[in-house]
């Protein structure tokens, strides 16, 4: 399979000489497999023509914000949700001071503003500019902002100058692109993830639940999908926007989501549960909202059923990972839930700590199988998802 088979990459092209380099990238990205669509500033078009983009990717080329026609068809947020990179290639002095600023003023820098895909920049301008303390300002803002730089080549110029702002090879833009949906390793495979906080009613206005953000399911969401593989989410209430490369479905309480899971576990490879399930729920849910009186007020809880537990018992299961949040006697838990519920690894997560865990960016765990245990350090909740993928796919596929 082609590094690029099935991604969709965005080349944003802009107002340098090196434009006319521009169909040579999308034939390379081709070759690697991807779709391309080109974006086209206005100062791009002044070095290479829409018609050889548009034959090249065969495809219409985006150049104008404020076309109503193109709108109706594919207008720039539809744009940004379809790339699943986005190279800008060659990046003008003047495309890099609009995308370090944030502006919204043309095409493409909405384009880059609305998508969440990750942004490549490969710069092209005369030496001096590019030595300029701006252009670099503006590109180590981008960098702090995880855009990907490709460096420019150092040689003569088509000014006559020689130093370093020549735009780097089209064969090394596409490899570099490549580089960043490193792993394939998921292709073909299909993964169901829970996440989120399920909500119990007790009546039409209050509920139980708990501080589950829906963070590290989407940071797992996430390193599954770059890796290639076809994401199911079922979801309970989760405070971050979901992915719109993966199935999502919406499922509230225990029940809903234990429903949901069964209805779509059939032919999944790898089953994880995220999802901060509730144990219990009320018995009897009031049909409308429980007047205050000055007494004790007694809820009856009964038993959720145990979705991961549940799913472990199938014939044909899938490699199932579960997630045991604790606060005590940390590894002990652990391991009996690893047990208990027969899933093939349980991570591990200290709910008690006030830096990580619950709602926060970071994560720390610990990989747990019946025979191995191994500690991921605090990182970022997509780090360390990453990483969890990796050791899933190392182990199990
Ligand atoms: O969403 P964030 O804010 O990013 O926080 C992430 C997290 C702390 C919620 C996550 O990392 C985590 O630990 N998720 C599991 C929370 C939980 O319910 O843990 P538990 O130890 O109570 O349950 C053990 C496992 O059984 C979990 O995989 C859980 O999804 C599953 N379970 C629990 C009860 C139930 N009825 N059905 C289940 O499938």
């Amino acid at each position: 399979m082609k590094r690029l088979t099935n991604k969709r990459i965005l080349l944003g092209v802009s107002g340098s000489i090196a434009a006319y380099k521009a169909p040579d990238i999308v034939r390379r990205l081709q070759d690697l497999g991807a779709e391309v669509r080109v974006v086209l500033t206005q100062g791009g078009a002044k070095f290479i023509t829409e018609l050889s983009l548009q034959a090249t990717s065969k495809n219409k080329v985006h150049d104008n914000l404020w076309d109503k026609e193109a709108e109706l068809a594919m207008g720039h947020i539809e744009l940004a949700k379809w790339a699943d990179a986005i190279l800008v290639a060659p990046a003008s002095a003047n495309t890099l001071a609009n995308l370090s600023a944030g502006k919204a003023s043309d095409l493409l820098s909405n384009v880059v503003l609305a998508s969440d895909a990750p942004v490549l920049i490969a710069p092209a301008m005369n030496q001096k500019m590019y030595g300029s303390l701006a252009v670099k300002d503006n590109l180590s803002i981008l960098q702090e902002r995880n855009i990907k730089f490709i460096s420019p080549e150092y040689g003569e110029q088509a000014c006559g100058d020689i130093g370093e702002g020549r735009l780097a090879d089209p064969g090394e833009i596409a490899k570099q692109v490549s580089e960043i949906f490193s792993s394939t390793k998921l292709t073909g495979k299909k993964v169901l993830i829970t996440l989120g906080a399920t909500i119990e009613a007790i009546d039409p206005v209050r509920y139980l639940s708990n501080h589950s953000s829906g963070k590290m399911g989407m940071a797992l969401a996430r390193a599954c999908i770059e890796a290639g593989a076809q994401v199911t989410l079922i979801h309970g209430d989760v405070s971050i926007p979901l992915s719109n490369k993966s199935n999502n479905i919406s499922a509230n309480s225990a029940s809903e989501m234990h429903q949901a899971v069964m209805e779509n576990i059939g032919n999944q490879d790898v089953f994880i549960a995220c999802a901060a399930v509730s144990d219990y729920r009320v018995k009897n849910i009031e049909k409308n909202k429980i007047k205050k009186e000055n007494k004790t007020l007694t809820l009856e809880l009964i038993p959720n059923k145990d979705i991961l537990a549940d799913v472990c018992k199938l014939n044909h299961k899938p490699i199932c990972i579960g997630f045991a949040a604790e606060t005590q006697n940390l590894i002990e838990n652990a391991q009996n839930k690893l047990k208990n519920k027969g899933c093939d690894a349980i991570i591990l997560n200290d709910v008690s700590r006030a830096d990580f865990g619950f709602k926060m960016n970071d994560n720390e765990v610990v990989f747990l199988t019946q025979k191995s245990s191994l500690k991921i350090q605090k990182n970022s909740k997509q780090k360390i998802g990453r990483k969890i993928v990796e050791i899933i796919i190392e182990k199990f596929l």
